[in-house]
């Protein structure tokens, strides 16, 4: 028999998005489950999507098609088995959505019925975005969180980040499984230690890595960091997306301009006037998301402009307002009329492609431990990510995840209990300034070094740059009292190391990936898979 104890669970789940809501959902009732999140549960990139979900739902639309498109965008590096499992499941995933009480919009068909209004993204070659007006992800977490909040047994552990995992081999154990995690409360400053039986990171991406990101300030690369430090292999990091129309303006904080705009005839233009996407891609506007961005940021280059423009003006003004409420009105918050005119937009990090290298069932290179959601690498998305194929990988892998973890027989408590953290040899910092400089160093360096288009010589010293503030960060972690600033830009500064690596030891251009000393794709498709020196496997 087990003895339950205080700070034992089931289940940890770090991050309370689409992808560890799910989870949560598909596990047993009688399951105790700790999720924590580093902000209110709904703070995360799930809640602010906009476009919506790609699901097979259209009767002239198949799943070939869907998976034929996958791989188109991923440009030869996606796995095939994988994109297959993820699209096949999509109109289940949509279905339990429906049955949770998600409310997505509907249209009247030609012959009178009522049927789900699907919209179109970059790379779709079908309508297949099924999507809640421009606020997707806001009405699919709000109903996932509602439905949790029904459950029993499900802890809620807010302002909470998660500092590091604990795995068996530190107890001193010969085979290795994760048992735990030391999370630090950002209310109090207490540190407190978790145990369990599973743990599963639910932690997003890390597009805060960028000066410019559409992604909230919870997207800092923890899942990714904690696992390397754990000894998982991690893969295709070089592969950022950079979405190709965030609003261009001081204080919009790059605030994400649905690529649906588009999908509904939106245009790009120079800032005279002139379309350009067709010089590009016969796809014009609707060609994949790293050809528009590298488009956009070769014109803007070219011409020495800030932005470039993005006009959905010569549309009815009421579809506008209707498929577009919230992109309407924080675009008329900043002064900009989007049914008058066209507004200025540029690029902004946007997804992490790569991440923590999983199976089908979300469990990684350390037994007991999953990674679902942006924070893994499962192969659906290869070089670059299809637009709204995100929000069903999260829900699909949640849902796998579940069924792996209820298969997995209960183990043995560690023989060793969890050390407490130990902070008695380190003293509160009197020059946090160093952090700040250094969170602003990092991040403009990878903006202006390991952006859209690259070269080694960038790529060699964004590396060189990377090392030394990993030196100081590292060395100031050492001496200082953590705090979420401090754990955050170690973290980030981790993944930015791993990035770049990745970069430099791709010697191609490919998707994401456009380096100017390399331009060509090279004849075979190969993963960029990187083992930490600790790696068990
Ligand atoms: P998130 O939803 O980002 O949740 C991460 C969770 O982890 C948060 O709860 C956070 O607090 C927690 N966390 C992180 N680190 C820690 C830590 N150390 N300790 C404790 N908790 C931690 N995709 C689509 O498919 N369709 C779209 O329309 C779409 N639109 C988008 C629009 C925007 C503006 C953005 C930013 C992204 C969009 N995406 C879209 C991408 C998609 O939203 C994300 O990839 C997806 O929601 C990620 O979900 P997730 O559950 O993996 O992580
Ligand atoms: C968008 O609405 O443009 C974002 C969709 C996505 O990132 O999948």
């Amino acid at each position: 028999m087990l003895t339950p104890k205080p700070d034992h669970f089931d289940v940890v789940i770090i991050g309370s998005g689409a992808a560890g809501m799910t989870l949560a959902l598909h596990l047993p009732d009688d399951y105790r489950i700790a999720i924590l999140c580093k902000e209110a549960p709904l703070e995360g990139s799930s809640y602010y999507a906009q476009g919506g979900v790609a699901a097979v739902l259209d009767e002239y639309d198949s799943i070939g098609a869907h998976i034929d498109d996958t791989l188109v965008a991923g440009d030869g590096l996606c796995n095939p088995e994988t994109v297959a499992f993820v699209v096949e499941q999509s109109p289940g995933i949509i279905d339990w959505l429906v049955t949770l009480g998600v409310n997505f919009d509907t249209r009247v068909s030609n012959s009178g019925r009522s049927e789900f209004h699907l919209t179109q993204e970059g790379g779709h070659t079908h309508r297949r975005v099924i999507h809640a007006a421009d606020a997707t992800g806001r009405e699919i977490t709000e109903r996932l969180a509602e439905a949790l909040n029904e459950r029993k047994g499900v802890e809620f552990f807010t302002d909470q980040i998660a500092i590091d995992l604990v795995t068996s081999d530190q107890l001193g154990e010969s085979s290795k499984y994760c048992c735990g995690v030391h999370t630090l409360n950002l209310k109090t400053a207490e540190t407190q230690t978790l145990s369990c039986q599973n743990l599963v990171l639910a932690t997003g991406g890390a597009s805060k890595v960028y000066l410019y990101t559409s992604n909230p300030d919870t997207a800092s690369g923890d899942g990714i960091a904690m696992a390397w430090r754990a000894g998982c292999r991690v893969a295709n990091l070089e592969f950022n997306q950079f979405h190709p129309t965030c609003l261009y303006h001081p204080t919009a904080k790059s605030f994400l301009i649905s690529e649906a705009l588009r999908g509904e005839g939106a245009r790009l233009l120079l800032p005279d006037g002139t379309p350009f996407m067709e010089n590009f891609d016969p796809r014009g506007e609707l060609a994949s998301r790293d050809i528009v961005a590298r488009a956009i940021d070769f014109e803007m280059k070219r011409l020495g402009c800030d932005f470039v423009l993005l006009d959905i003006s010569h549309k009815d003004d009421g579809l506008i307002r209707s498929h577009f409420p919230n992109i309407y009105e924080r675009c008329l918050s900043h002064g900009f009329d989007l049914t008058q005119a066209p507004i200025p937009i540029v690029p902004a990090a946007h997804y992490t492609c790569g991440g923590v290298v999983t199976d089908l069932s979300g469990q990684t290179d350390i037994k007991n431990l999953y990674a679902i959601g942006e924070v893994s690498y499962t192969g659906l998305h290869g070089a670059n990510r299809m637009a709204s194929n995100s929000l069903l990988e999260c829900m699909v892998f949640g849902r796998a995840a579940a069924q792996s973890i209820r298969k997995t027989p209960k183990r043995k408590l560690p023989v060793n209990p969890i050390p407490r953290w130990d902070d008695s040899q380190v003293s509160r910092s009197r020059e946090d300034v160093i952090l700040a400089h250094n969170w602003e160093e990092l991040r403009r360096l990878m903006w202006d070094y390991v952006g859209i288009v690259r070269s080694d010589r960038r790529l060699l010293r964004a590396q060189r740059r990377i090392q030394l503030l990993q030196q100081e960060i590292n060395d100031y972690y050492a001496h200082h009292t953590i705090n979420r600033d401090l754990l955050e830009l170690r973290n980030l500064a981790q993944v930015a190391e791993l990035i770049v690596r990745s970069a430099l030891s791709r010697k191609e251009s490919r998707g994401l990936h456009y380096n100017l000393d390399h331009p060509d794709q090279s004849s075979a498709a190969t993963e960029t898979i990187l083992m930490p020196t600790n790696y068990f496997g």
